[in-house]
C-alpha cells in the first residue's frame, strides 16, 4: 500500500506492507536511520519520534497509522544545519557512548523540555523512564538534559 505523510516538514510518499512499522519504514524506505532498532518490543525507546506532536516507540506504530499524519525524527530536530540545543548538549556532556541510546533520548529529552521548560531530576527521571541505555549510567544524560534546559 501507498501512504504519504508527513516527515521532518517534508511531504513524503512511500510503498509499504500492511504489518510494516513506521521505524522500518523511516528508516528502509525514507532514508532515515536516527531511529534506532534495538528491540522492537516497545521496551528501549531507541525509535521514540514524534507523532503529531506526542513521543512514541517507532516500532509499535503501524506504518499506515502514520498516513496522513506528522512525523518528526531525530533528525528534523536540526535546523538549518544547526544542531538542536539537546543534541549540543549531549554532545557537549559526553551523554553519547555507543549512540544506540541517543536519537530516543534526544527527542524525549526535546519533548519534555518543550512541556516542562526546567524539570525537576524527578521530573527528567519520569519523562525518560522509557528510553534504556546499557553504557552511560545516566549520569552524563542527566547532565544533559540540565545543560539543555538551563540554555
Ligand atoms: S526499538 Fe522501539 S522501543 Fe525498542
Ligand atoms: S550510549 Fe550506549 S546504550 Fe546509551
Amino acid at each position: 500500500m501507498r501512504i504519504e505523510l508527513t516527515v521532518n516538514g517534508e511531504r513524503r510518499e512511500a510503498d509499504v506492507w500492511e504489518g510494516e512499522s513506521l521505524l522500518f519504514a523511516l528508516r528502509e524506505r525514507l532514508g532515515l536511520p536516527g531511529s534506532k532498532n534495538a528491540c522492537e518490543q516497545g521496551e528501549c525507546g531507541s525509535c521514540s519520534v514524534l507523532l503529531d506532536g506526542k513521543l512514541v516507540c517507532a516500532c509499535l506504530v503501524l506504518a499506515a497509522q502514520a498516513a496522513g499524519h506528522e512525523v518528526v525524527t531525530v533528525e528534523g530536530l536540526a535546523h538549518e544545519g544547526e544542531l538542536h540545543r539537546v543534541q549540543q548538549a549531549f554532545s557537549e556532556t559526553g551523554a553519547v557512548q555507543c549512540g544506540f541510546c541517543t536519537p530516543g533520548l534526544i527527542v524525549a529529552t526535546a519533548d519534555l523540555l518543550e512541556r516542562n521548560a526546567s524539570p525537576s531530576d524527578d521530573e527528567i527521571r519520569e519523562a525518560l523512564s522509557g528510553n534504556l541505555c546499557r553504557c552511560t549510567g545516566y549520569a552524563k544524560i542527566f547532565d544533559a538534559v540540565r545543560l539543555a534546559a538551563e540554555r
